[in-house]
């Protein structure tokens, strides 16, 4: 078993950095765009043998050391009862958006096995696929972020919708956190014990928050999920992801988590700084990065190794890879960072 990994989110030292990719899976792949031909995207995460396929899909191809279950993070929000429609380049869109407390009687603690139940069996599914070659990574979103999707119907640029709730009525917005965060709890627990080996949290909108605003209203909600996880799962590597986030790195180190995963605003060395060394940092190539000359690639990957060696460190772009990669490219960072990593450990 490649377990590469898993030992380095714990902090044990390692021969080498392990890799892999935010979003692997995905439409930068001919082959997932192949899958994905025969069976919308909702379907696909539904459709275990097909969710198995592509989850593996990016270890066969691009030689990553970690296998993320193919799913969403909004998908729990469809169990809770918001209906989820994705829109061919419109992204996720919930067409009746939760914006007030009055709203939330729309929303039910879901039955997770009932209603998440093809996720569990994609997990196991997979791990049978994967046959031990590397780990697999089950993932949520956070309250927060997934709240900012179902209030505000969908992305938006300003989360005004969001941000306005926050300040008329906390509590009831704190209620909104406070439902989600149960539904998570239940929904990693099962992820695990379907066979996920790591968990990550995805908190794309953390960084909208100041951080004082960030620990007052997004935090307790995330807190109460990773306690109850680690309380639930012991031993199970937690990573959260923040993106925007280099002004809530104090106060995001101070999460009950293994790793911290940033994105490629700020060096890692700067990061360590800011955080100290207990924790894991994962990350943080830009992902534009992998649009441009392979030769850039790699130089730009050896400068990351070379930053982060200061401690640990699970190599990652700072958020999901771009649909436009070339697939060479991305192989080119895995391979360079297998190649590289081992002579710029501790260095
Ligand atoms: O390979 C993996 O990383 C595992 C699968 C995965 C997906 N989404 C598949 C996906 C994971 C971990 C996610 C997380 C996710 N989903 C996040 C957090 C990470 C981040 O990007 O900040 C968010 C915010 C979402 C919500 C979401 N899903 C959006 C905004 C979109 C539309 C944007 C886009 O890229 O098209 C999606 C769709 C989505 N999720 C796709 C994939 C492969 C593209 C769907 C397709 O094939 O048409």
């Amino acid at each position: 078993m490649n377990d590469l990994f898993l030992r380095a989110c714990r902090g044990e030292a390692v021969e080498r950095t392990p890799v892999w990719m935010m979003r692997q899976a995905g439409r930068y792949l001919a082959e997932y765009r192949a899958v994905r031909a025969k069976a919308d995207f909702l379907t696909l995460c539904k459709t275990p043998e097909l969710a198995a396929e592509v989850t593996v899909q990016p270890v066969d191809l691009v030689g990553v050391d970690a296998a993320i279950i193919f799913a969403d993070i909004l998908l729990p929000l469809e169990a809770m009862g918001a209906e989820l429609r994705f829109v061919q380049g419109d992204g996720p869109v919930f067409p009746d958006p939760v914006r007030r407390a009055e709203d939330l009687g729309r929303l039910r603690r879901a039955d997770v096995d009932a209603t998440l139940g093809y996720v569990f069996d994609a997990l196991r599914v997979t791990r049978r696929e994967l046959a031990g070659r590397v780990p697999l990574i089950g993932f949520a979103g956070t309250p927060w972020t997934l709240a900012a999707y179902l209030v505000e119907g969908g992305t938006s640029k300003q989360f005004t919708h969001l941000l306005e709730w926050s300040y008329r009525d906390a509590a009831g917005l704190r209620r909104l956190l406070d439902l989600i965060a149960e539904v998570t709890v239940d929904y990693l627990l099962g992820q695990v014990a379907a066979g996920a080996q790591a968990l990550q949290l995805f908190d794309t909108w953390g960084g909208l928050l100041s951080a004082e605003r960030w620990r007052e209203v997004a935090a307790p909600s995330l807190v109460r999920v990773l306690e109850a996880v680690r309380q639930g799962a012991p031993g199970v590597p937690l990573i959260y992801y923040v993106h925007g986030g280099a002004h809530l790195l104090e106060a995001s180190a101070e999460l009950p988590v293994e790793v911290l995963s940033v994105d490629w605003r700020m060096p890692l060395s700067e990061v360590r700084r800011r955080v100290g060394t207990q924790r894991v940092l994962q990350g943080n190539l830009d992902p534009a990065v992998l649009l441009g000359p392979i030769a850039d690639v790699e130089a730009r990957t050896e400068a990351m190794l070379r930053d982060g060696a200061g401690g640990g460190h699970v190599a990652n772009l700072g958020h999901g890879i771009f649909k436009q990669t070339d697939p060479d490219h991305a192989r080119a960072f895995v391979a360079a960072v297998k190649r590289l990593s081992p002579a710029l450990r501790g260095a």
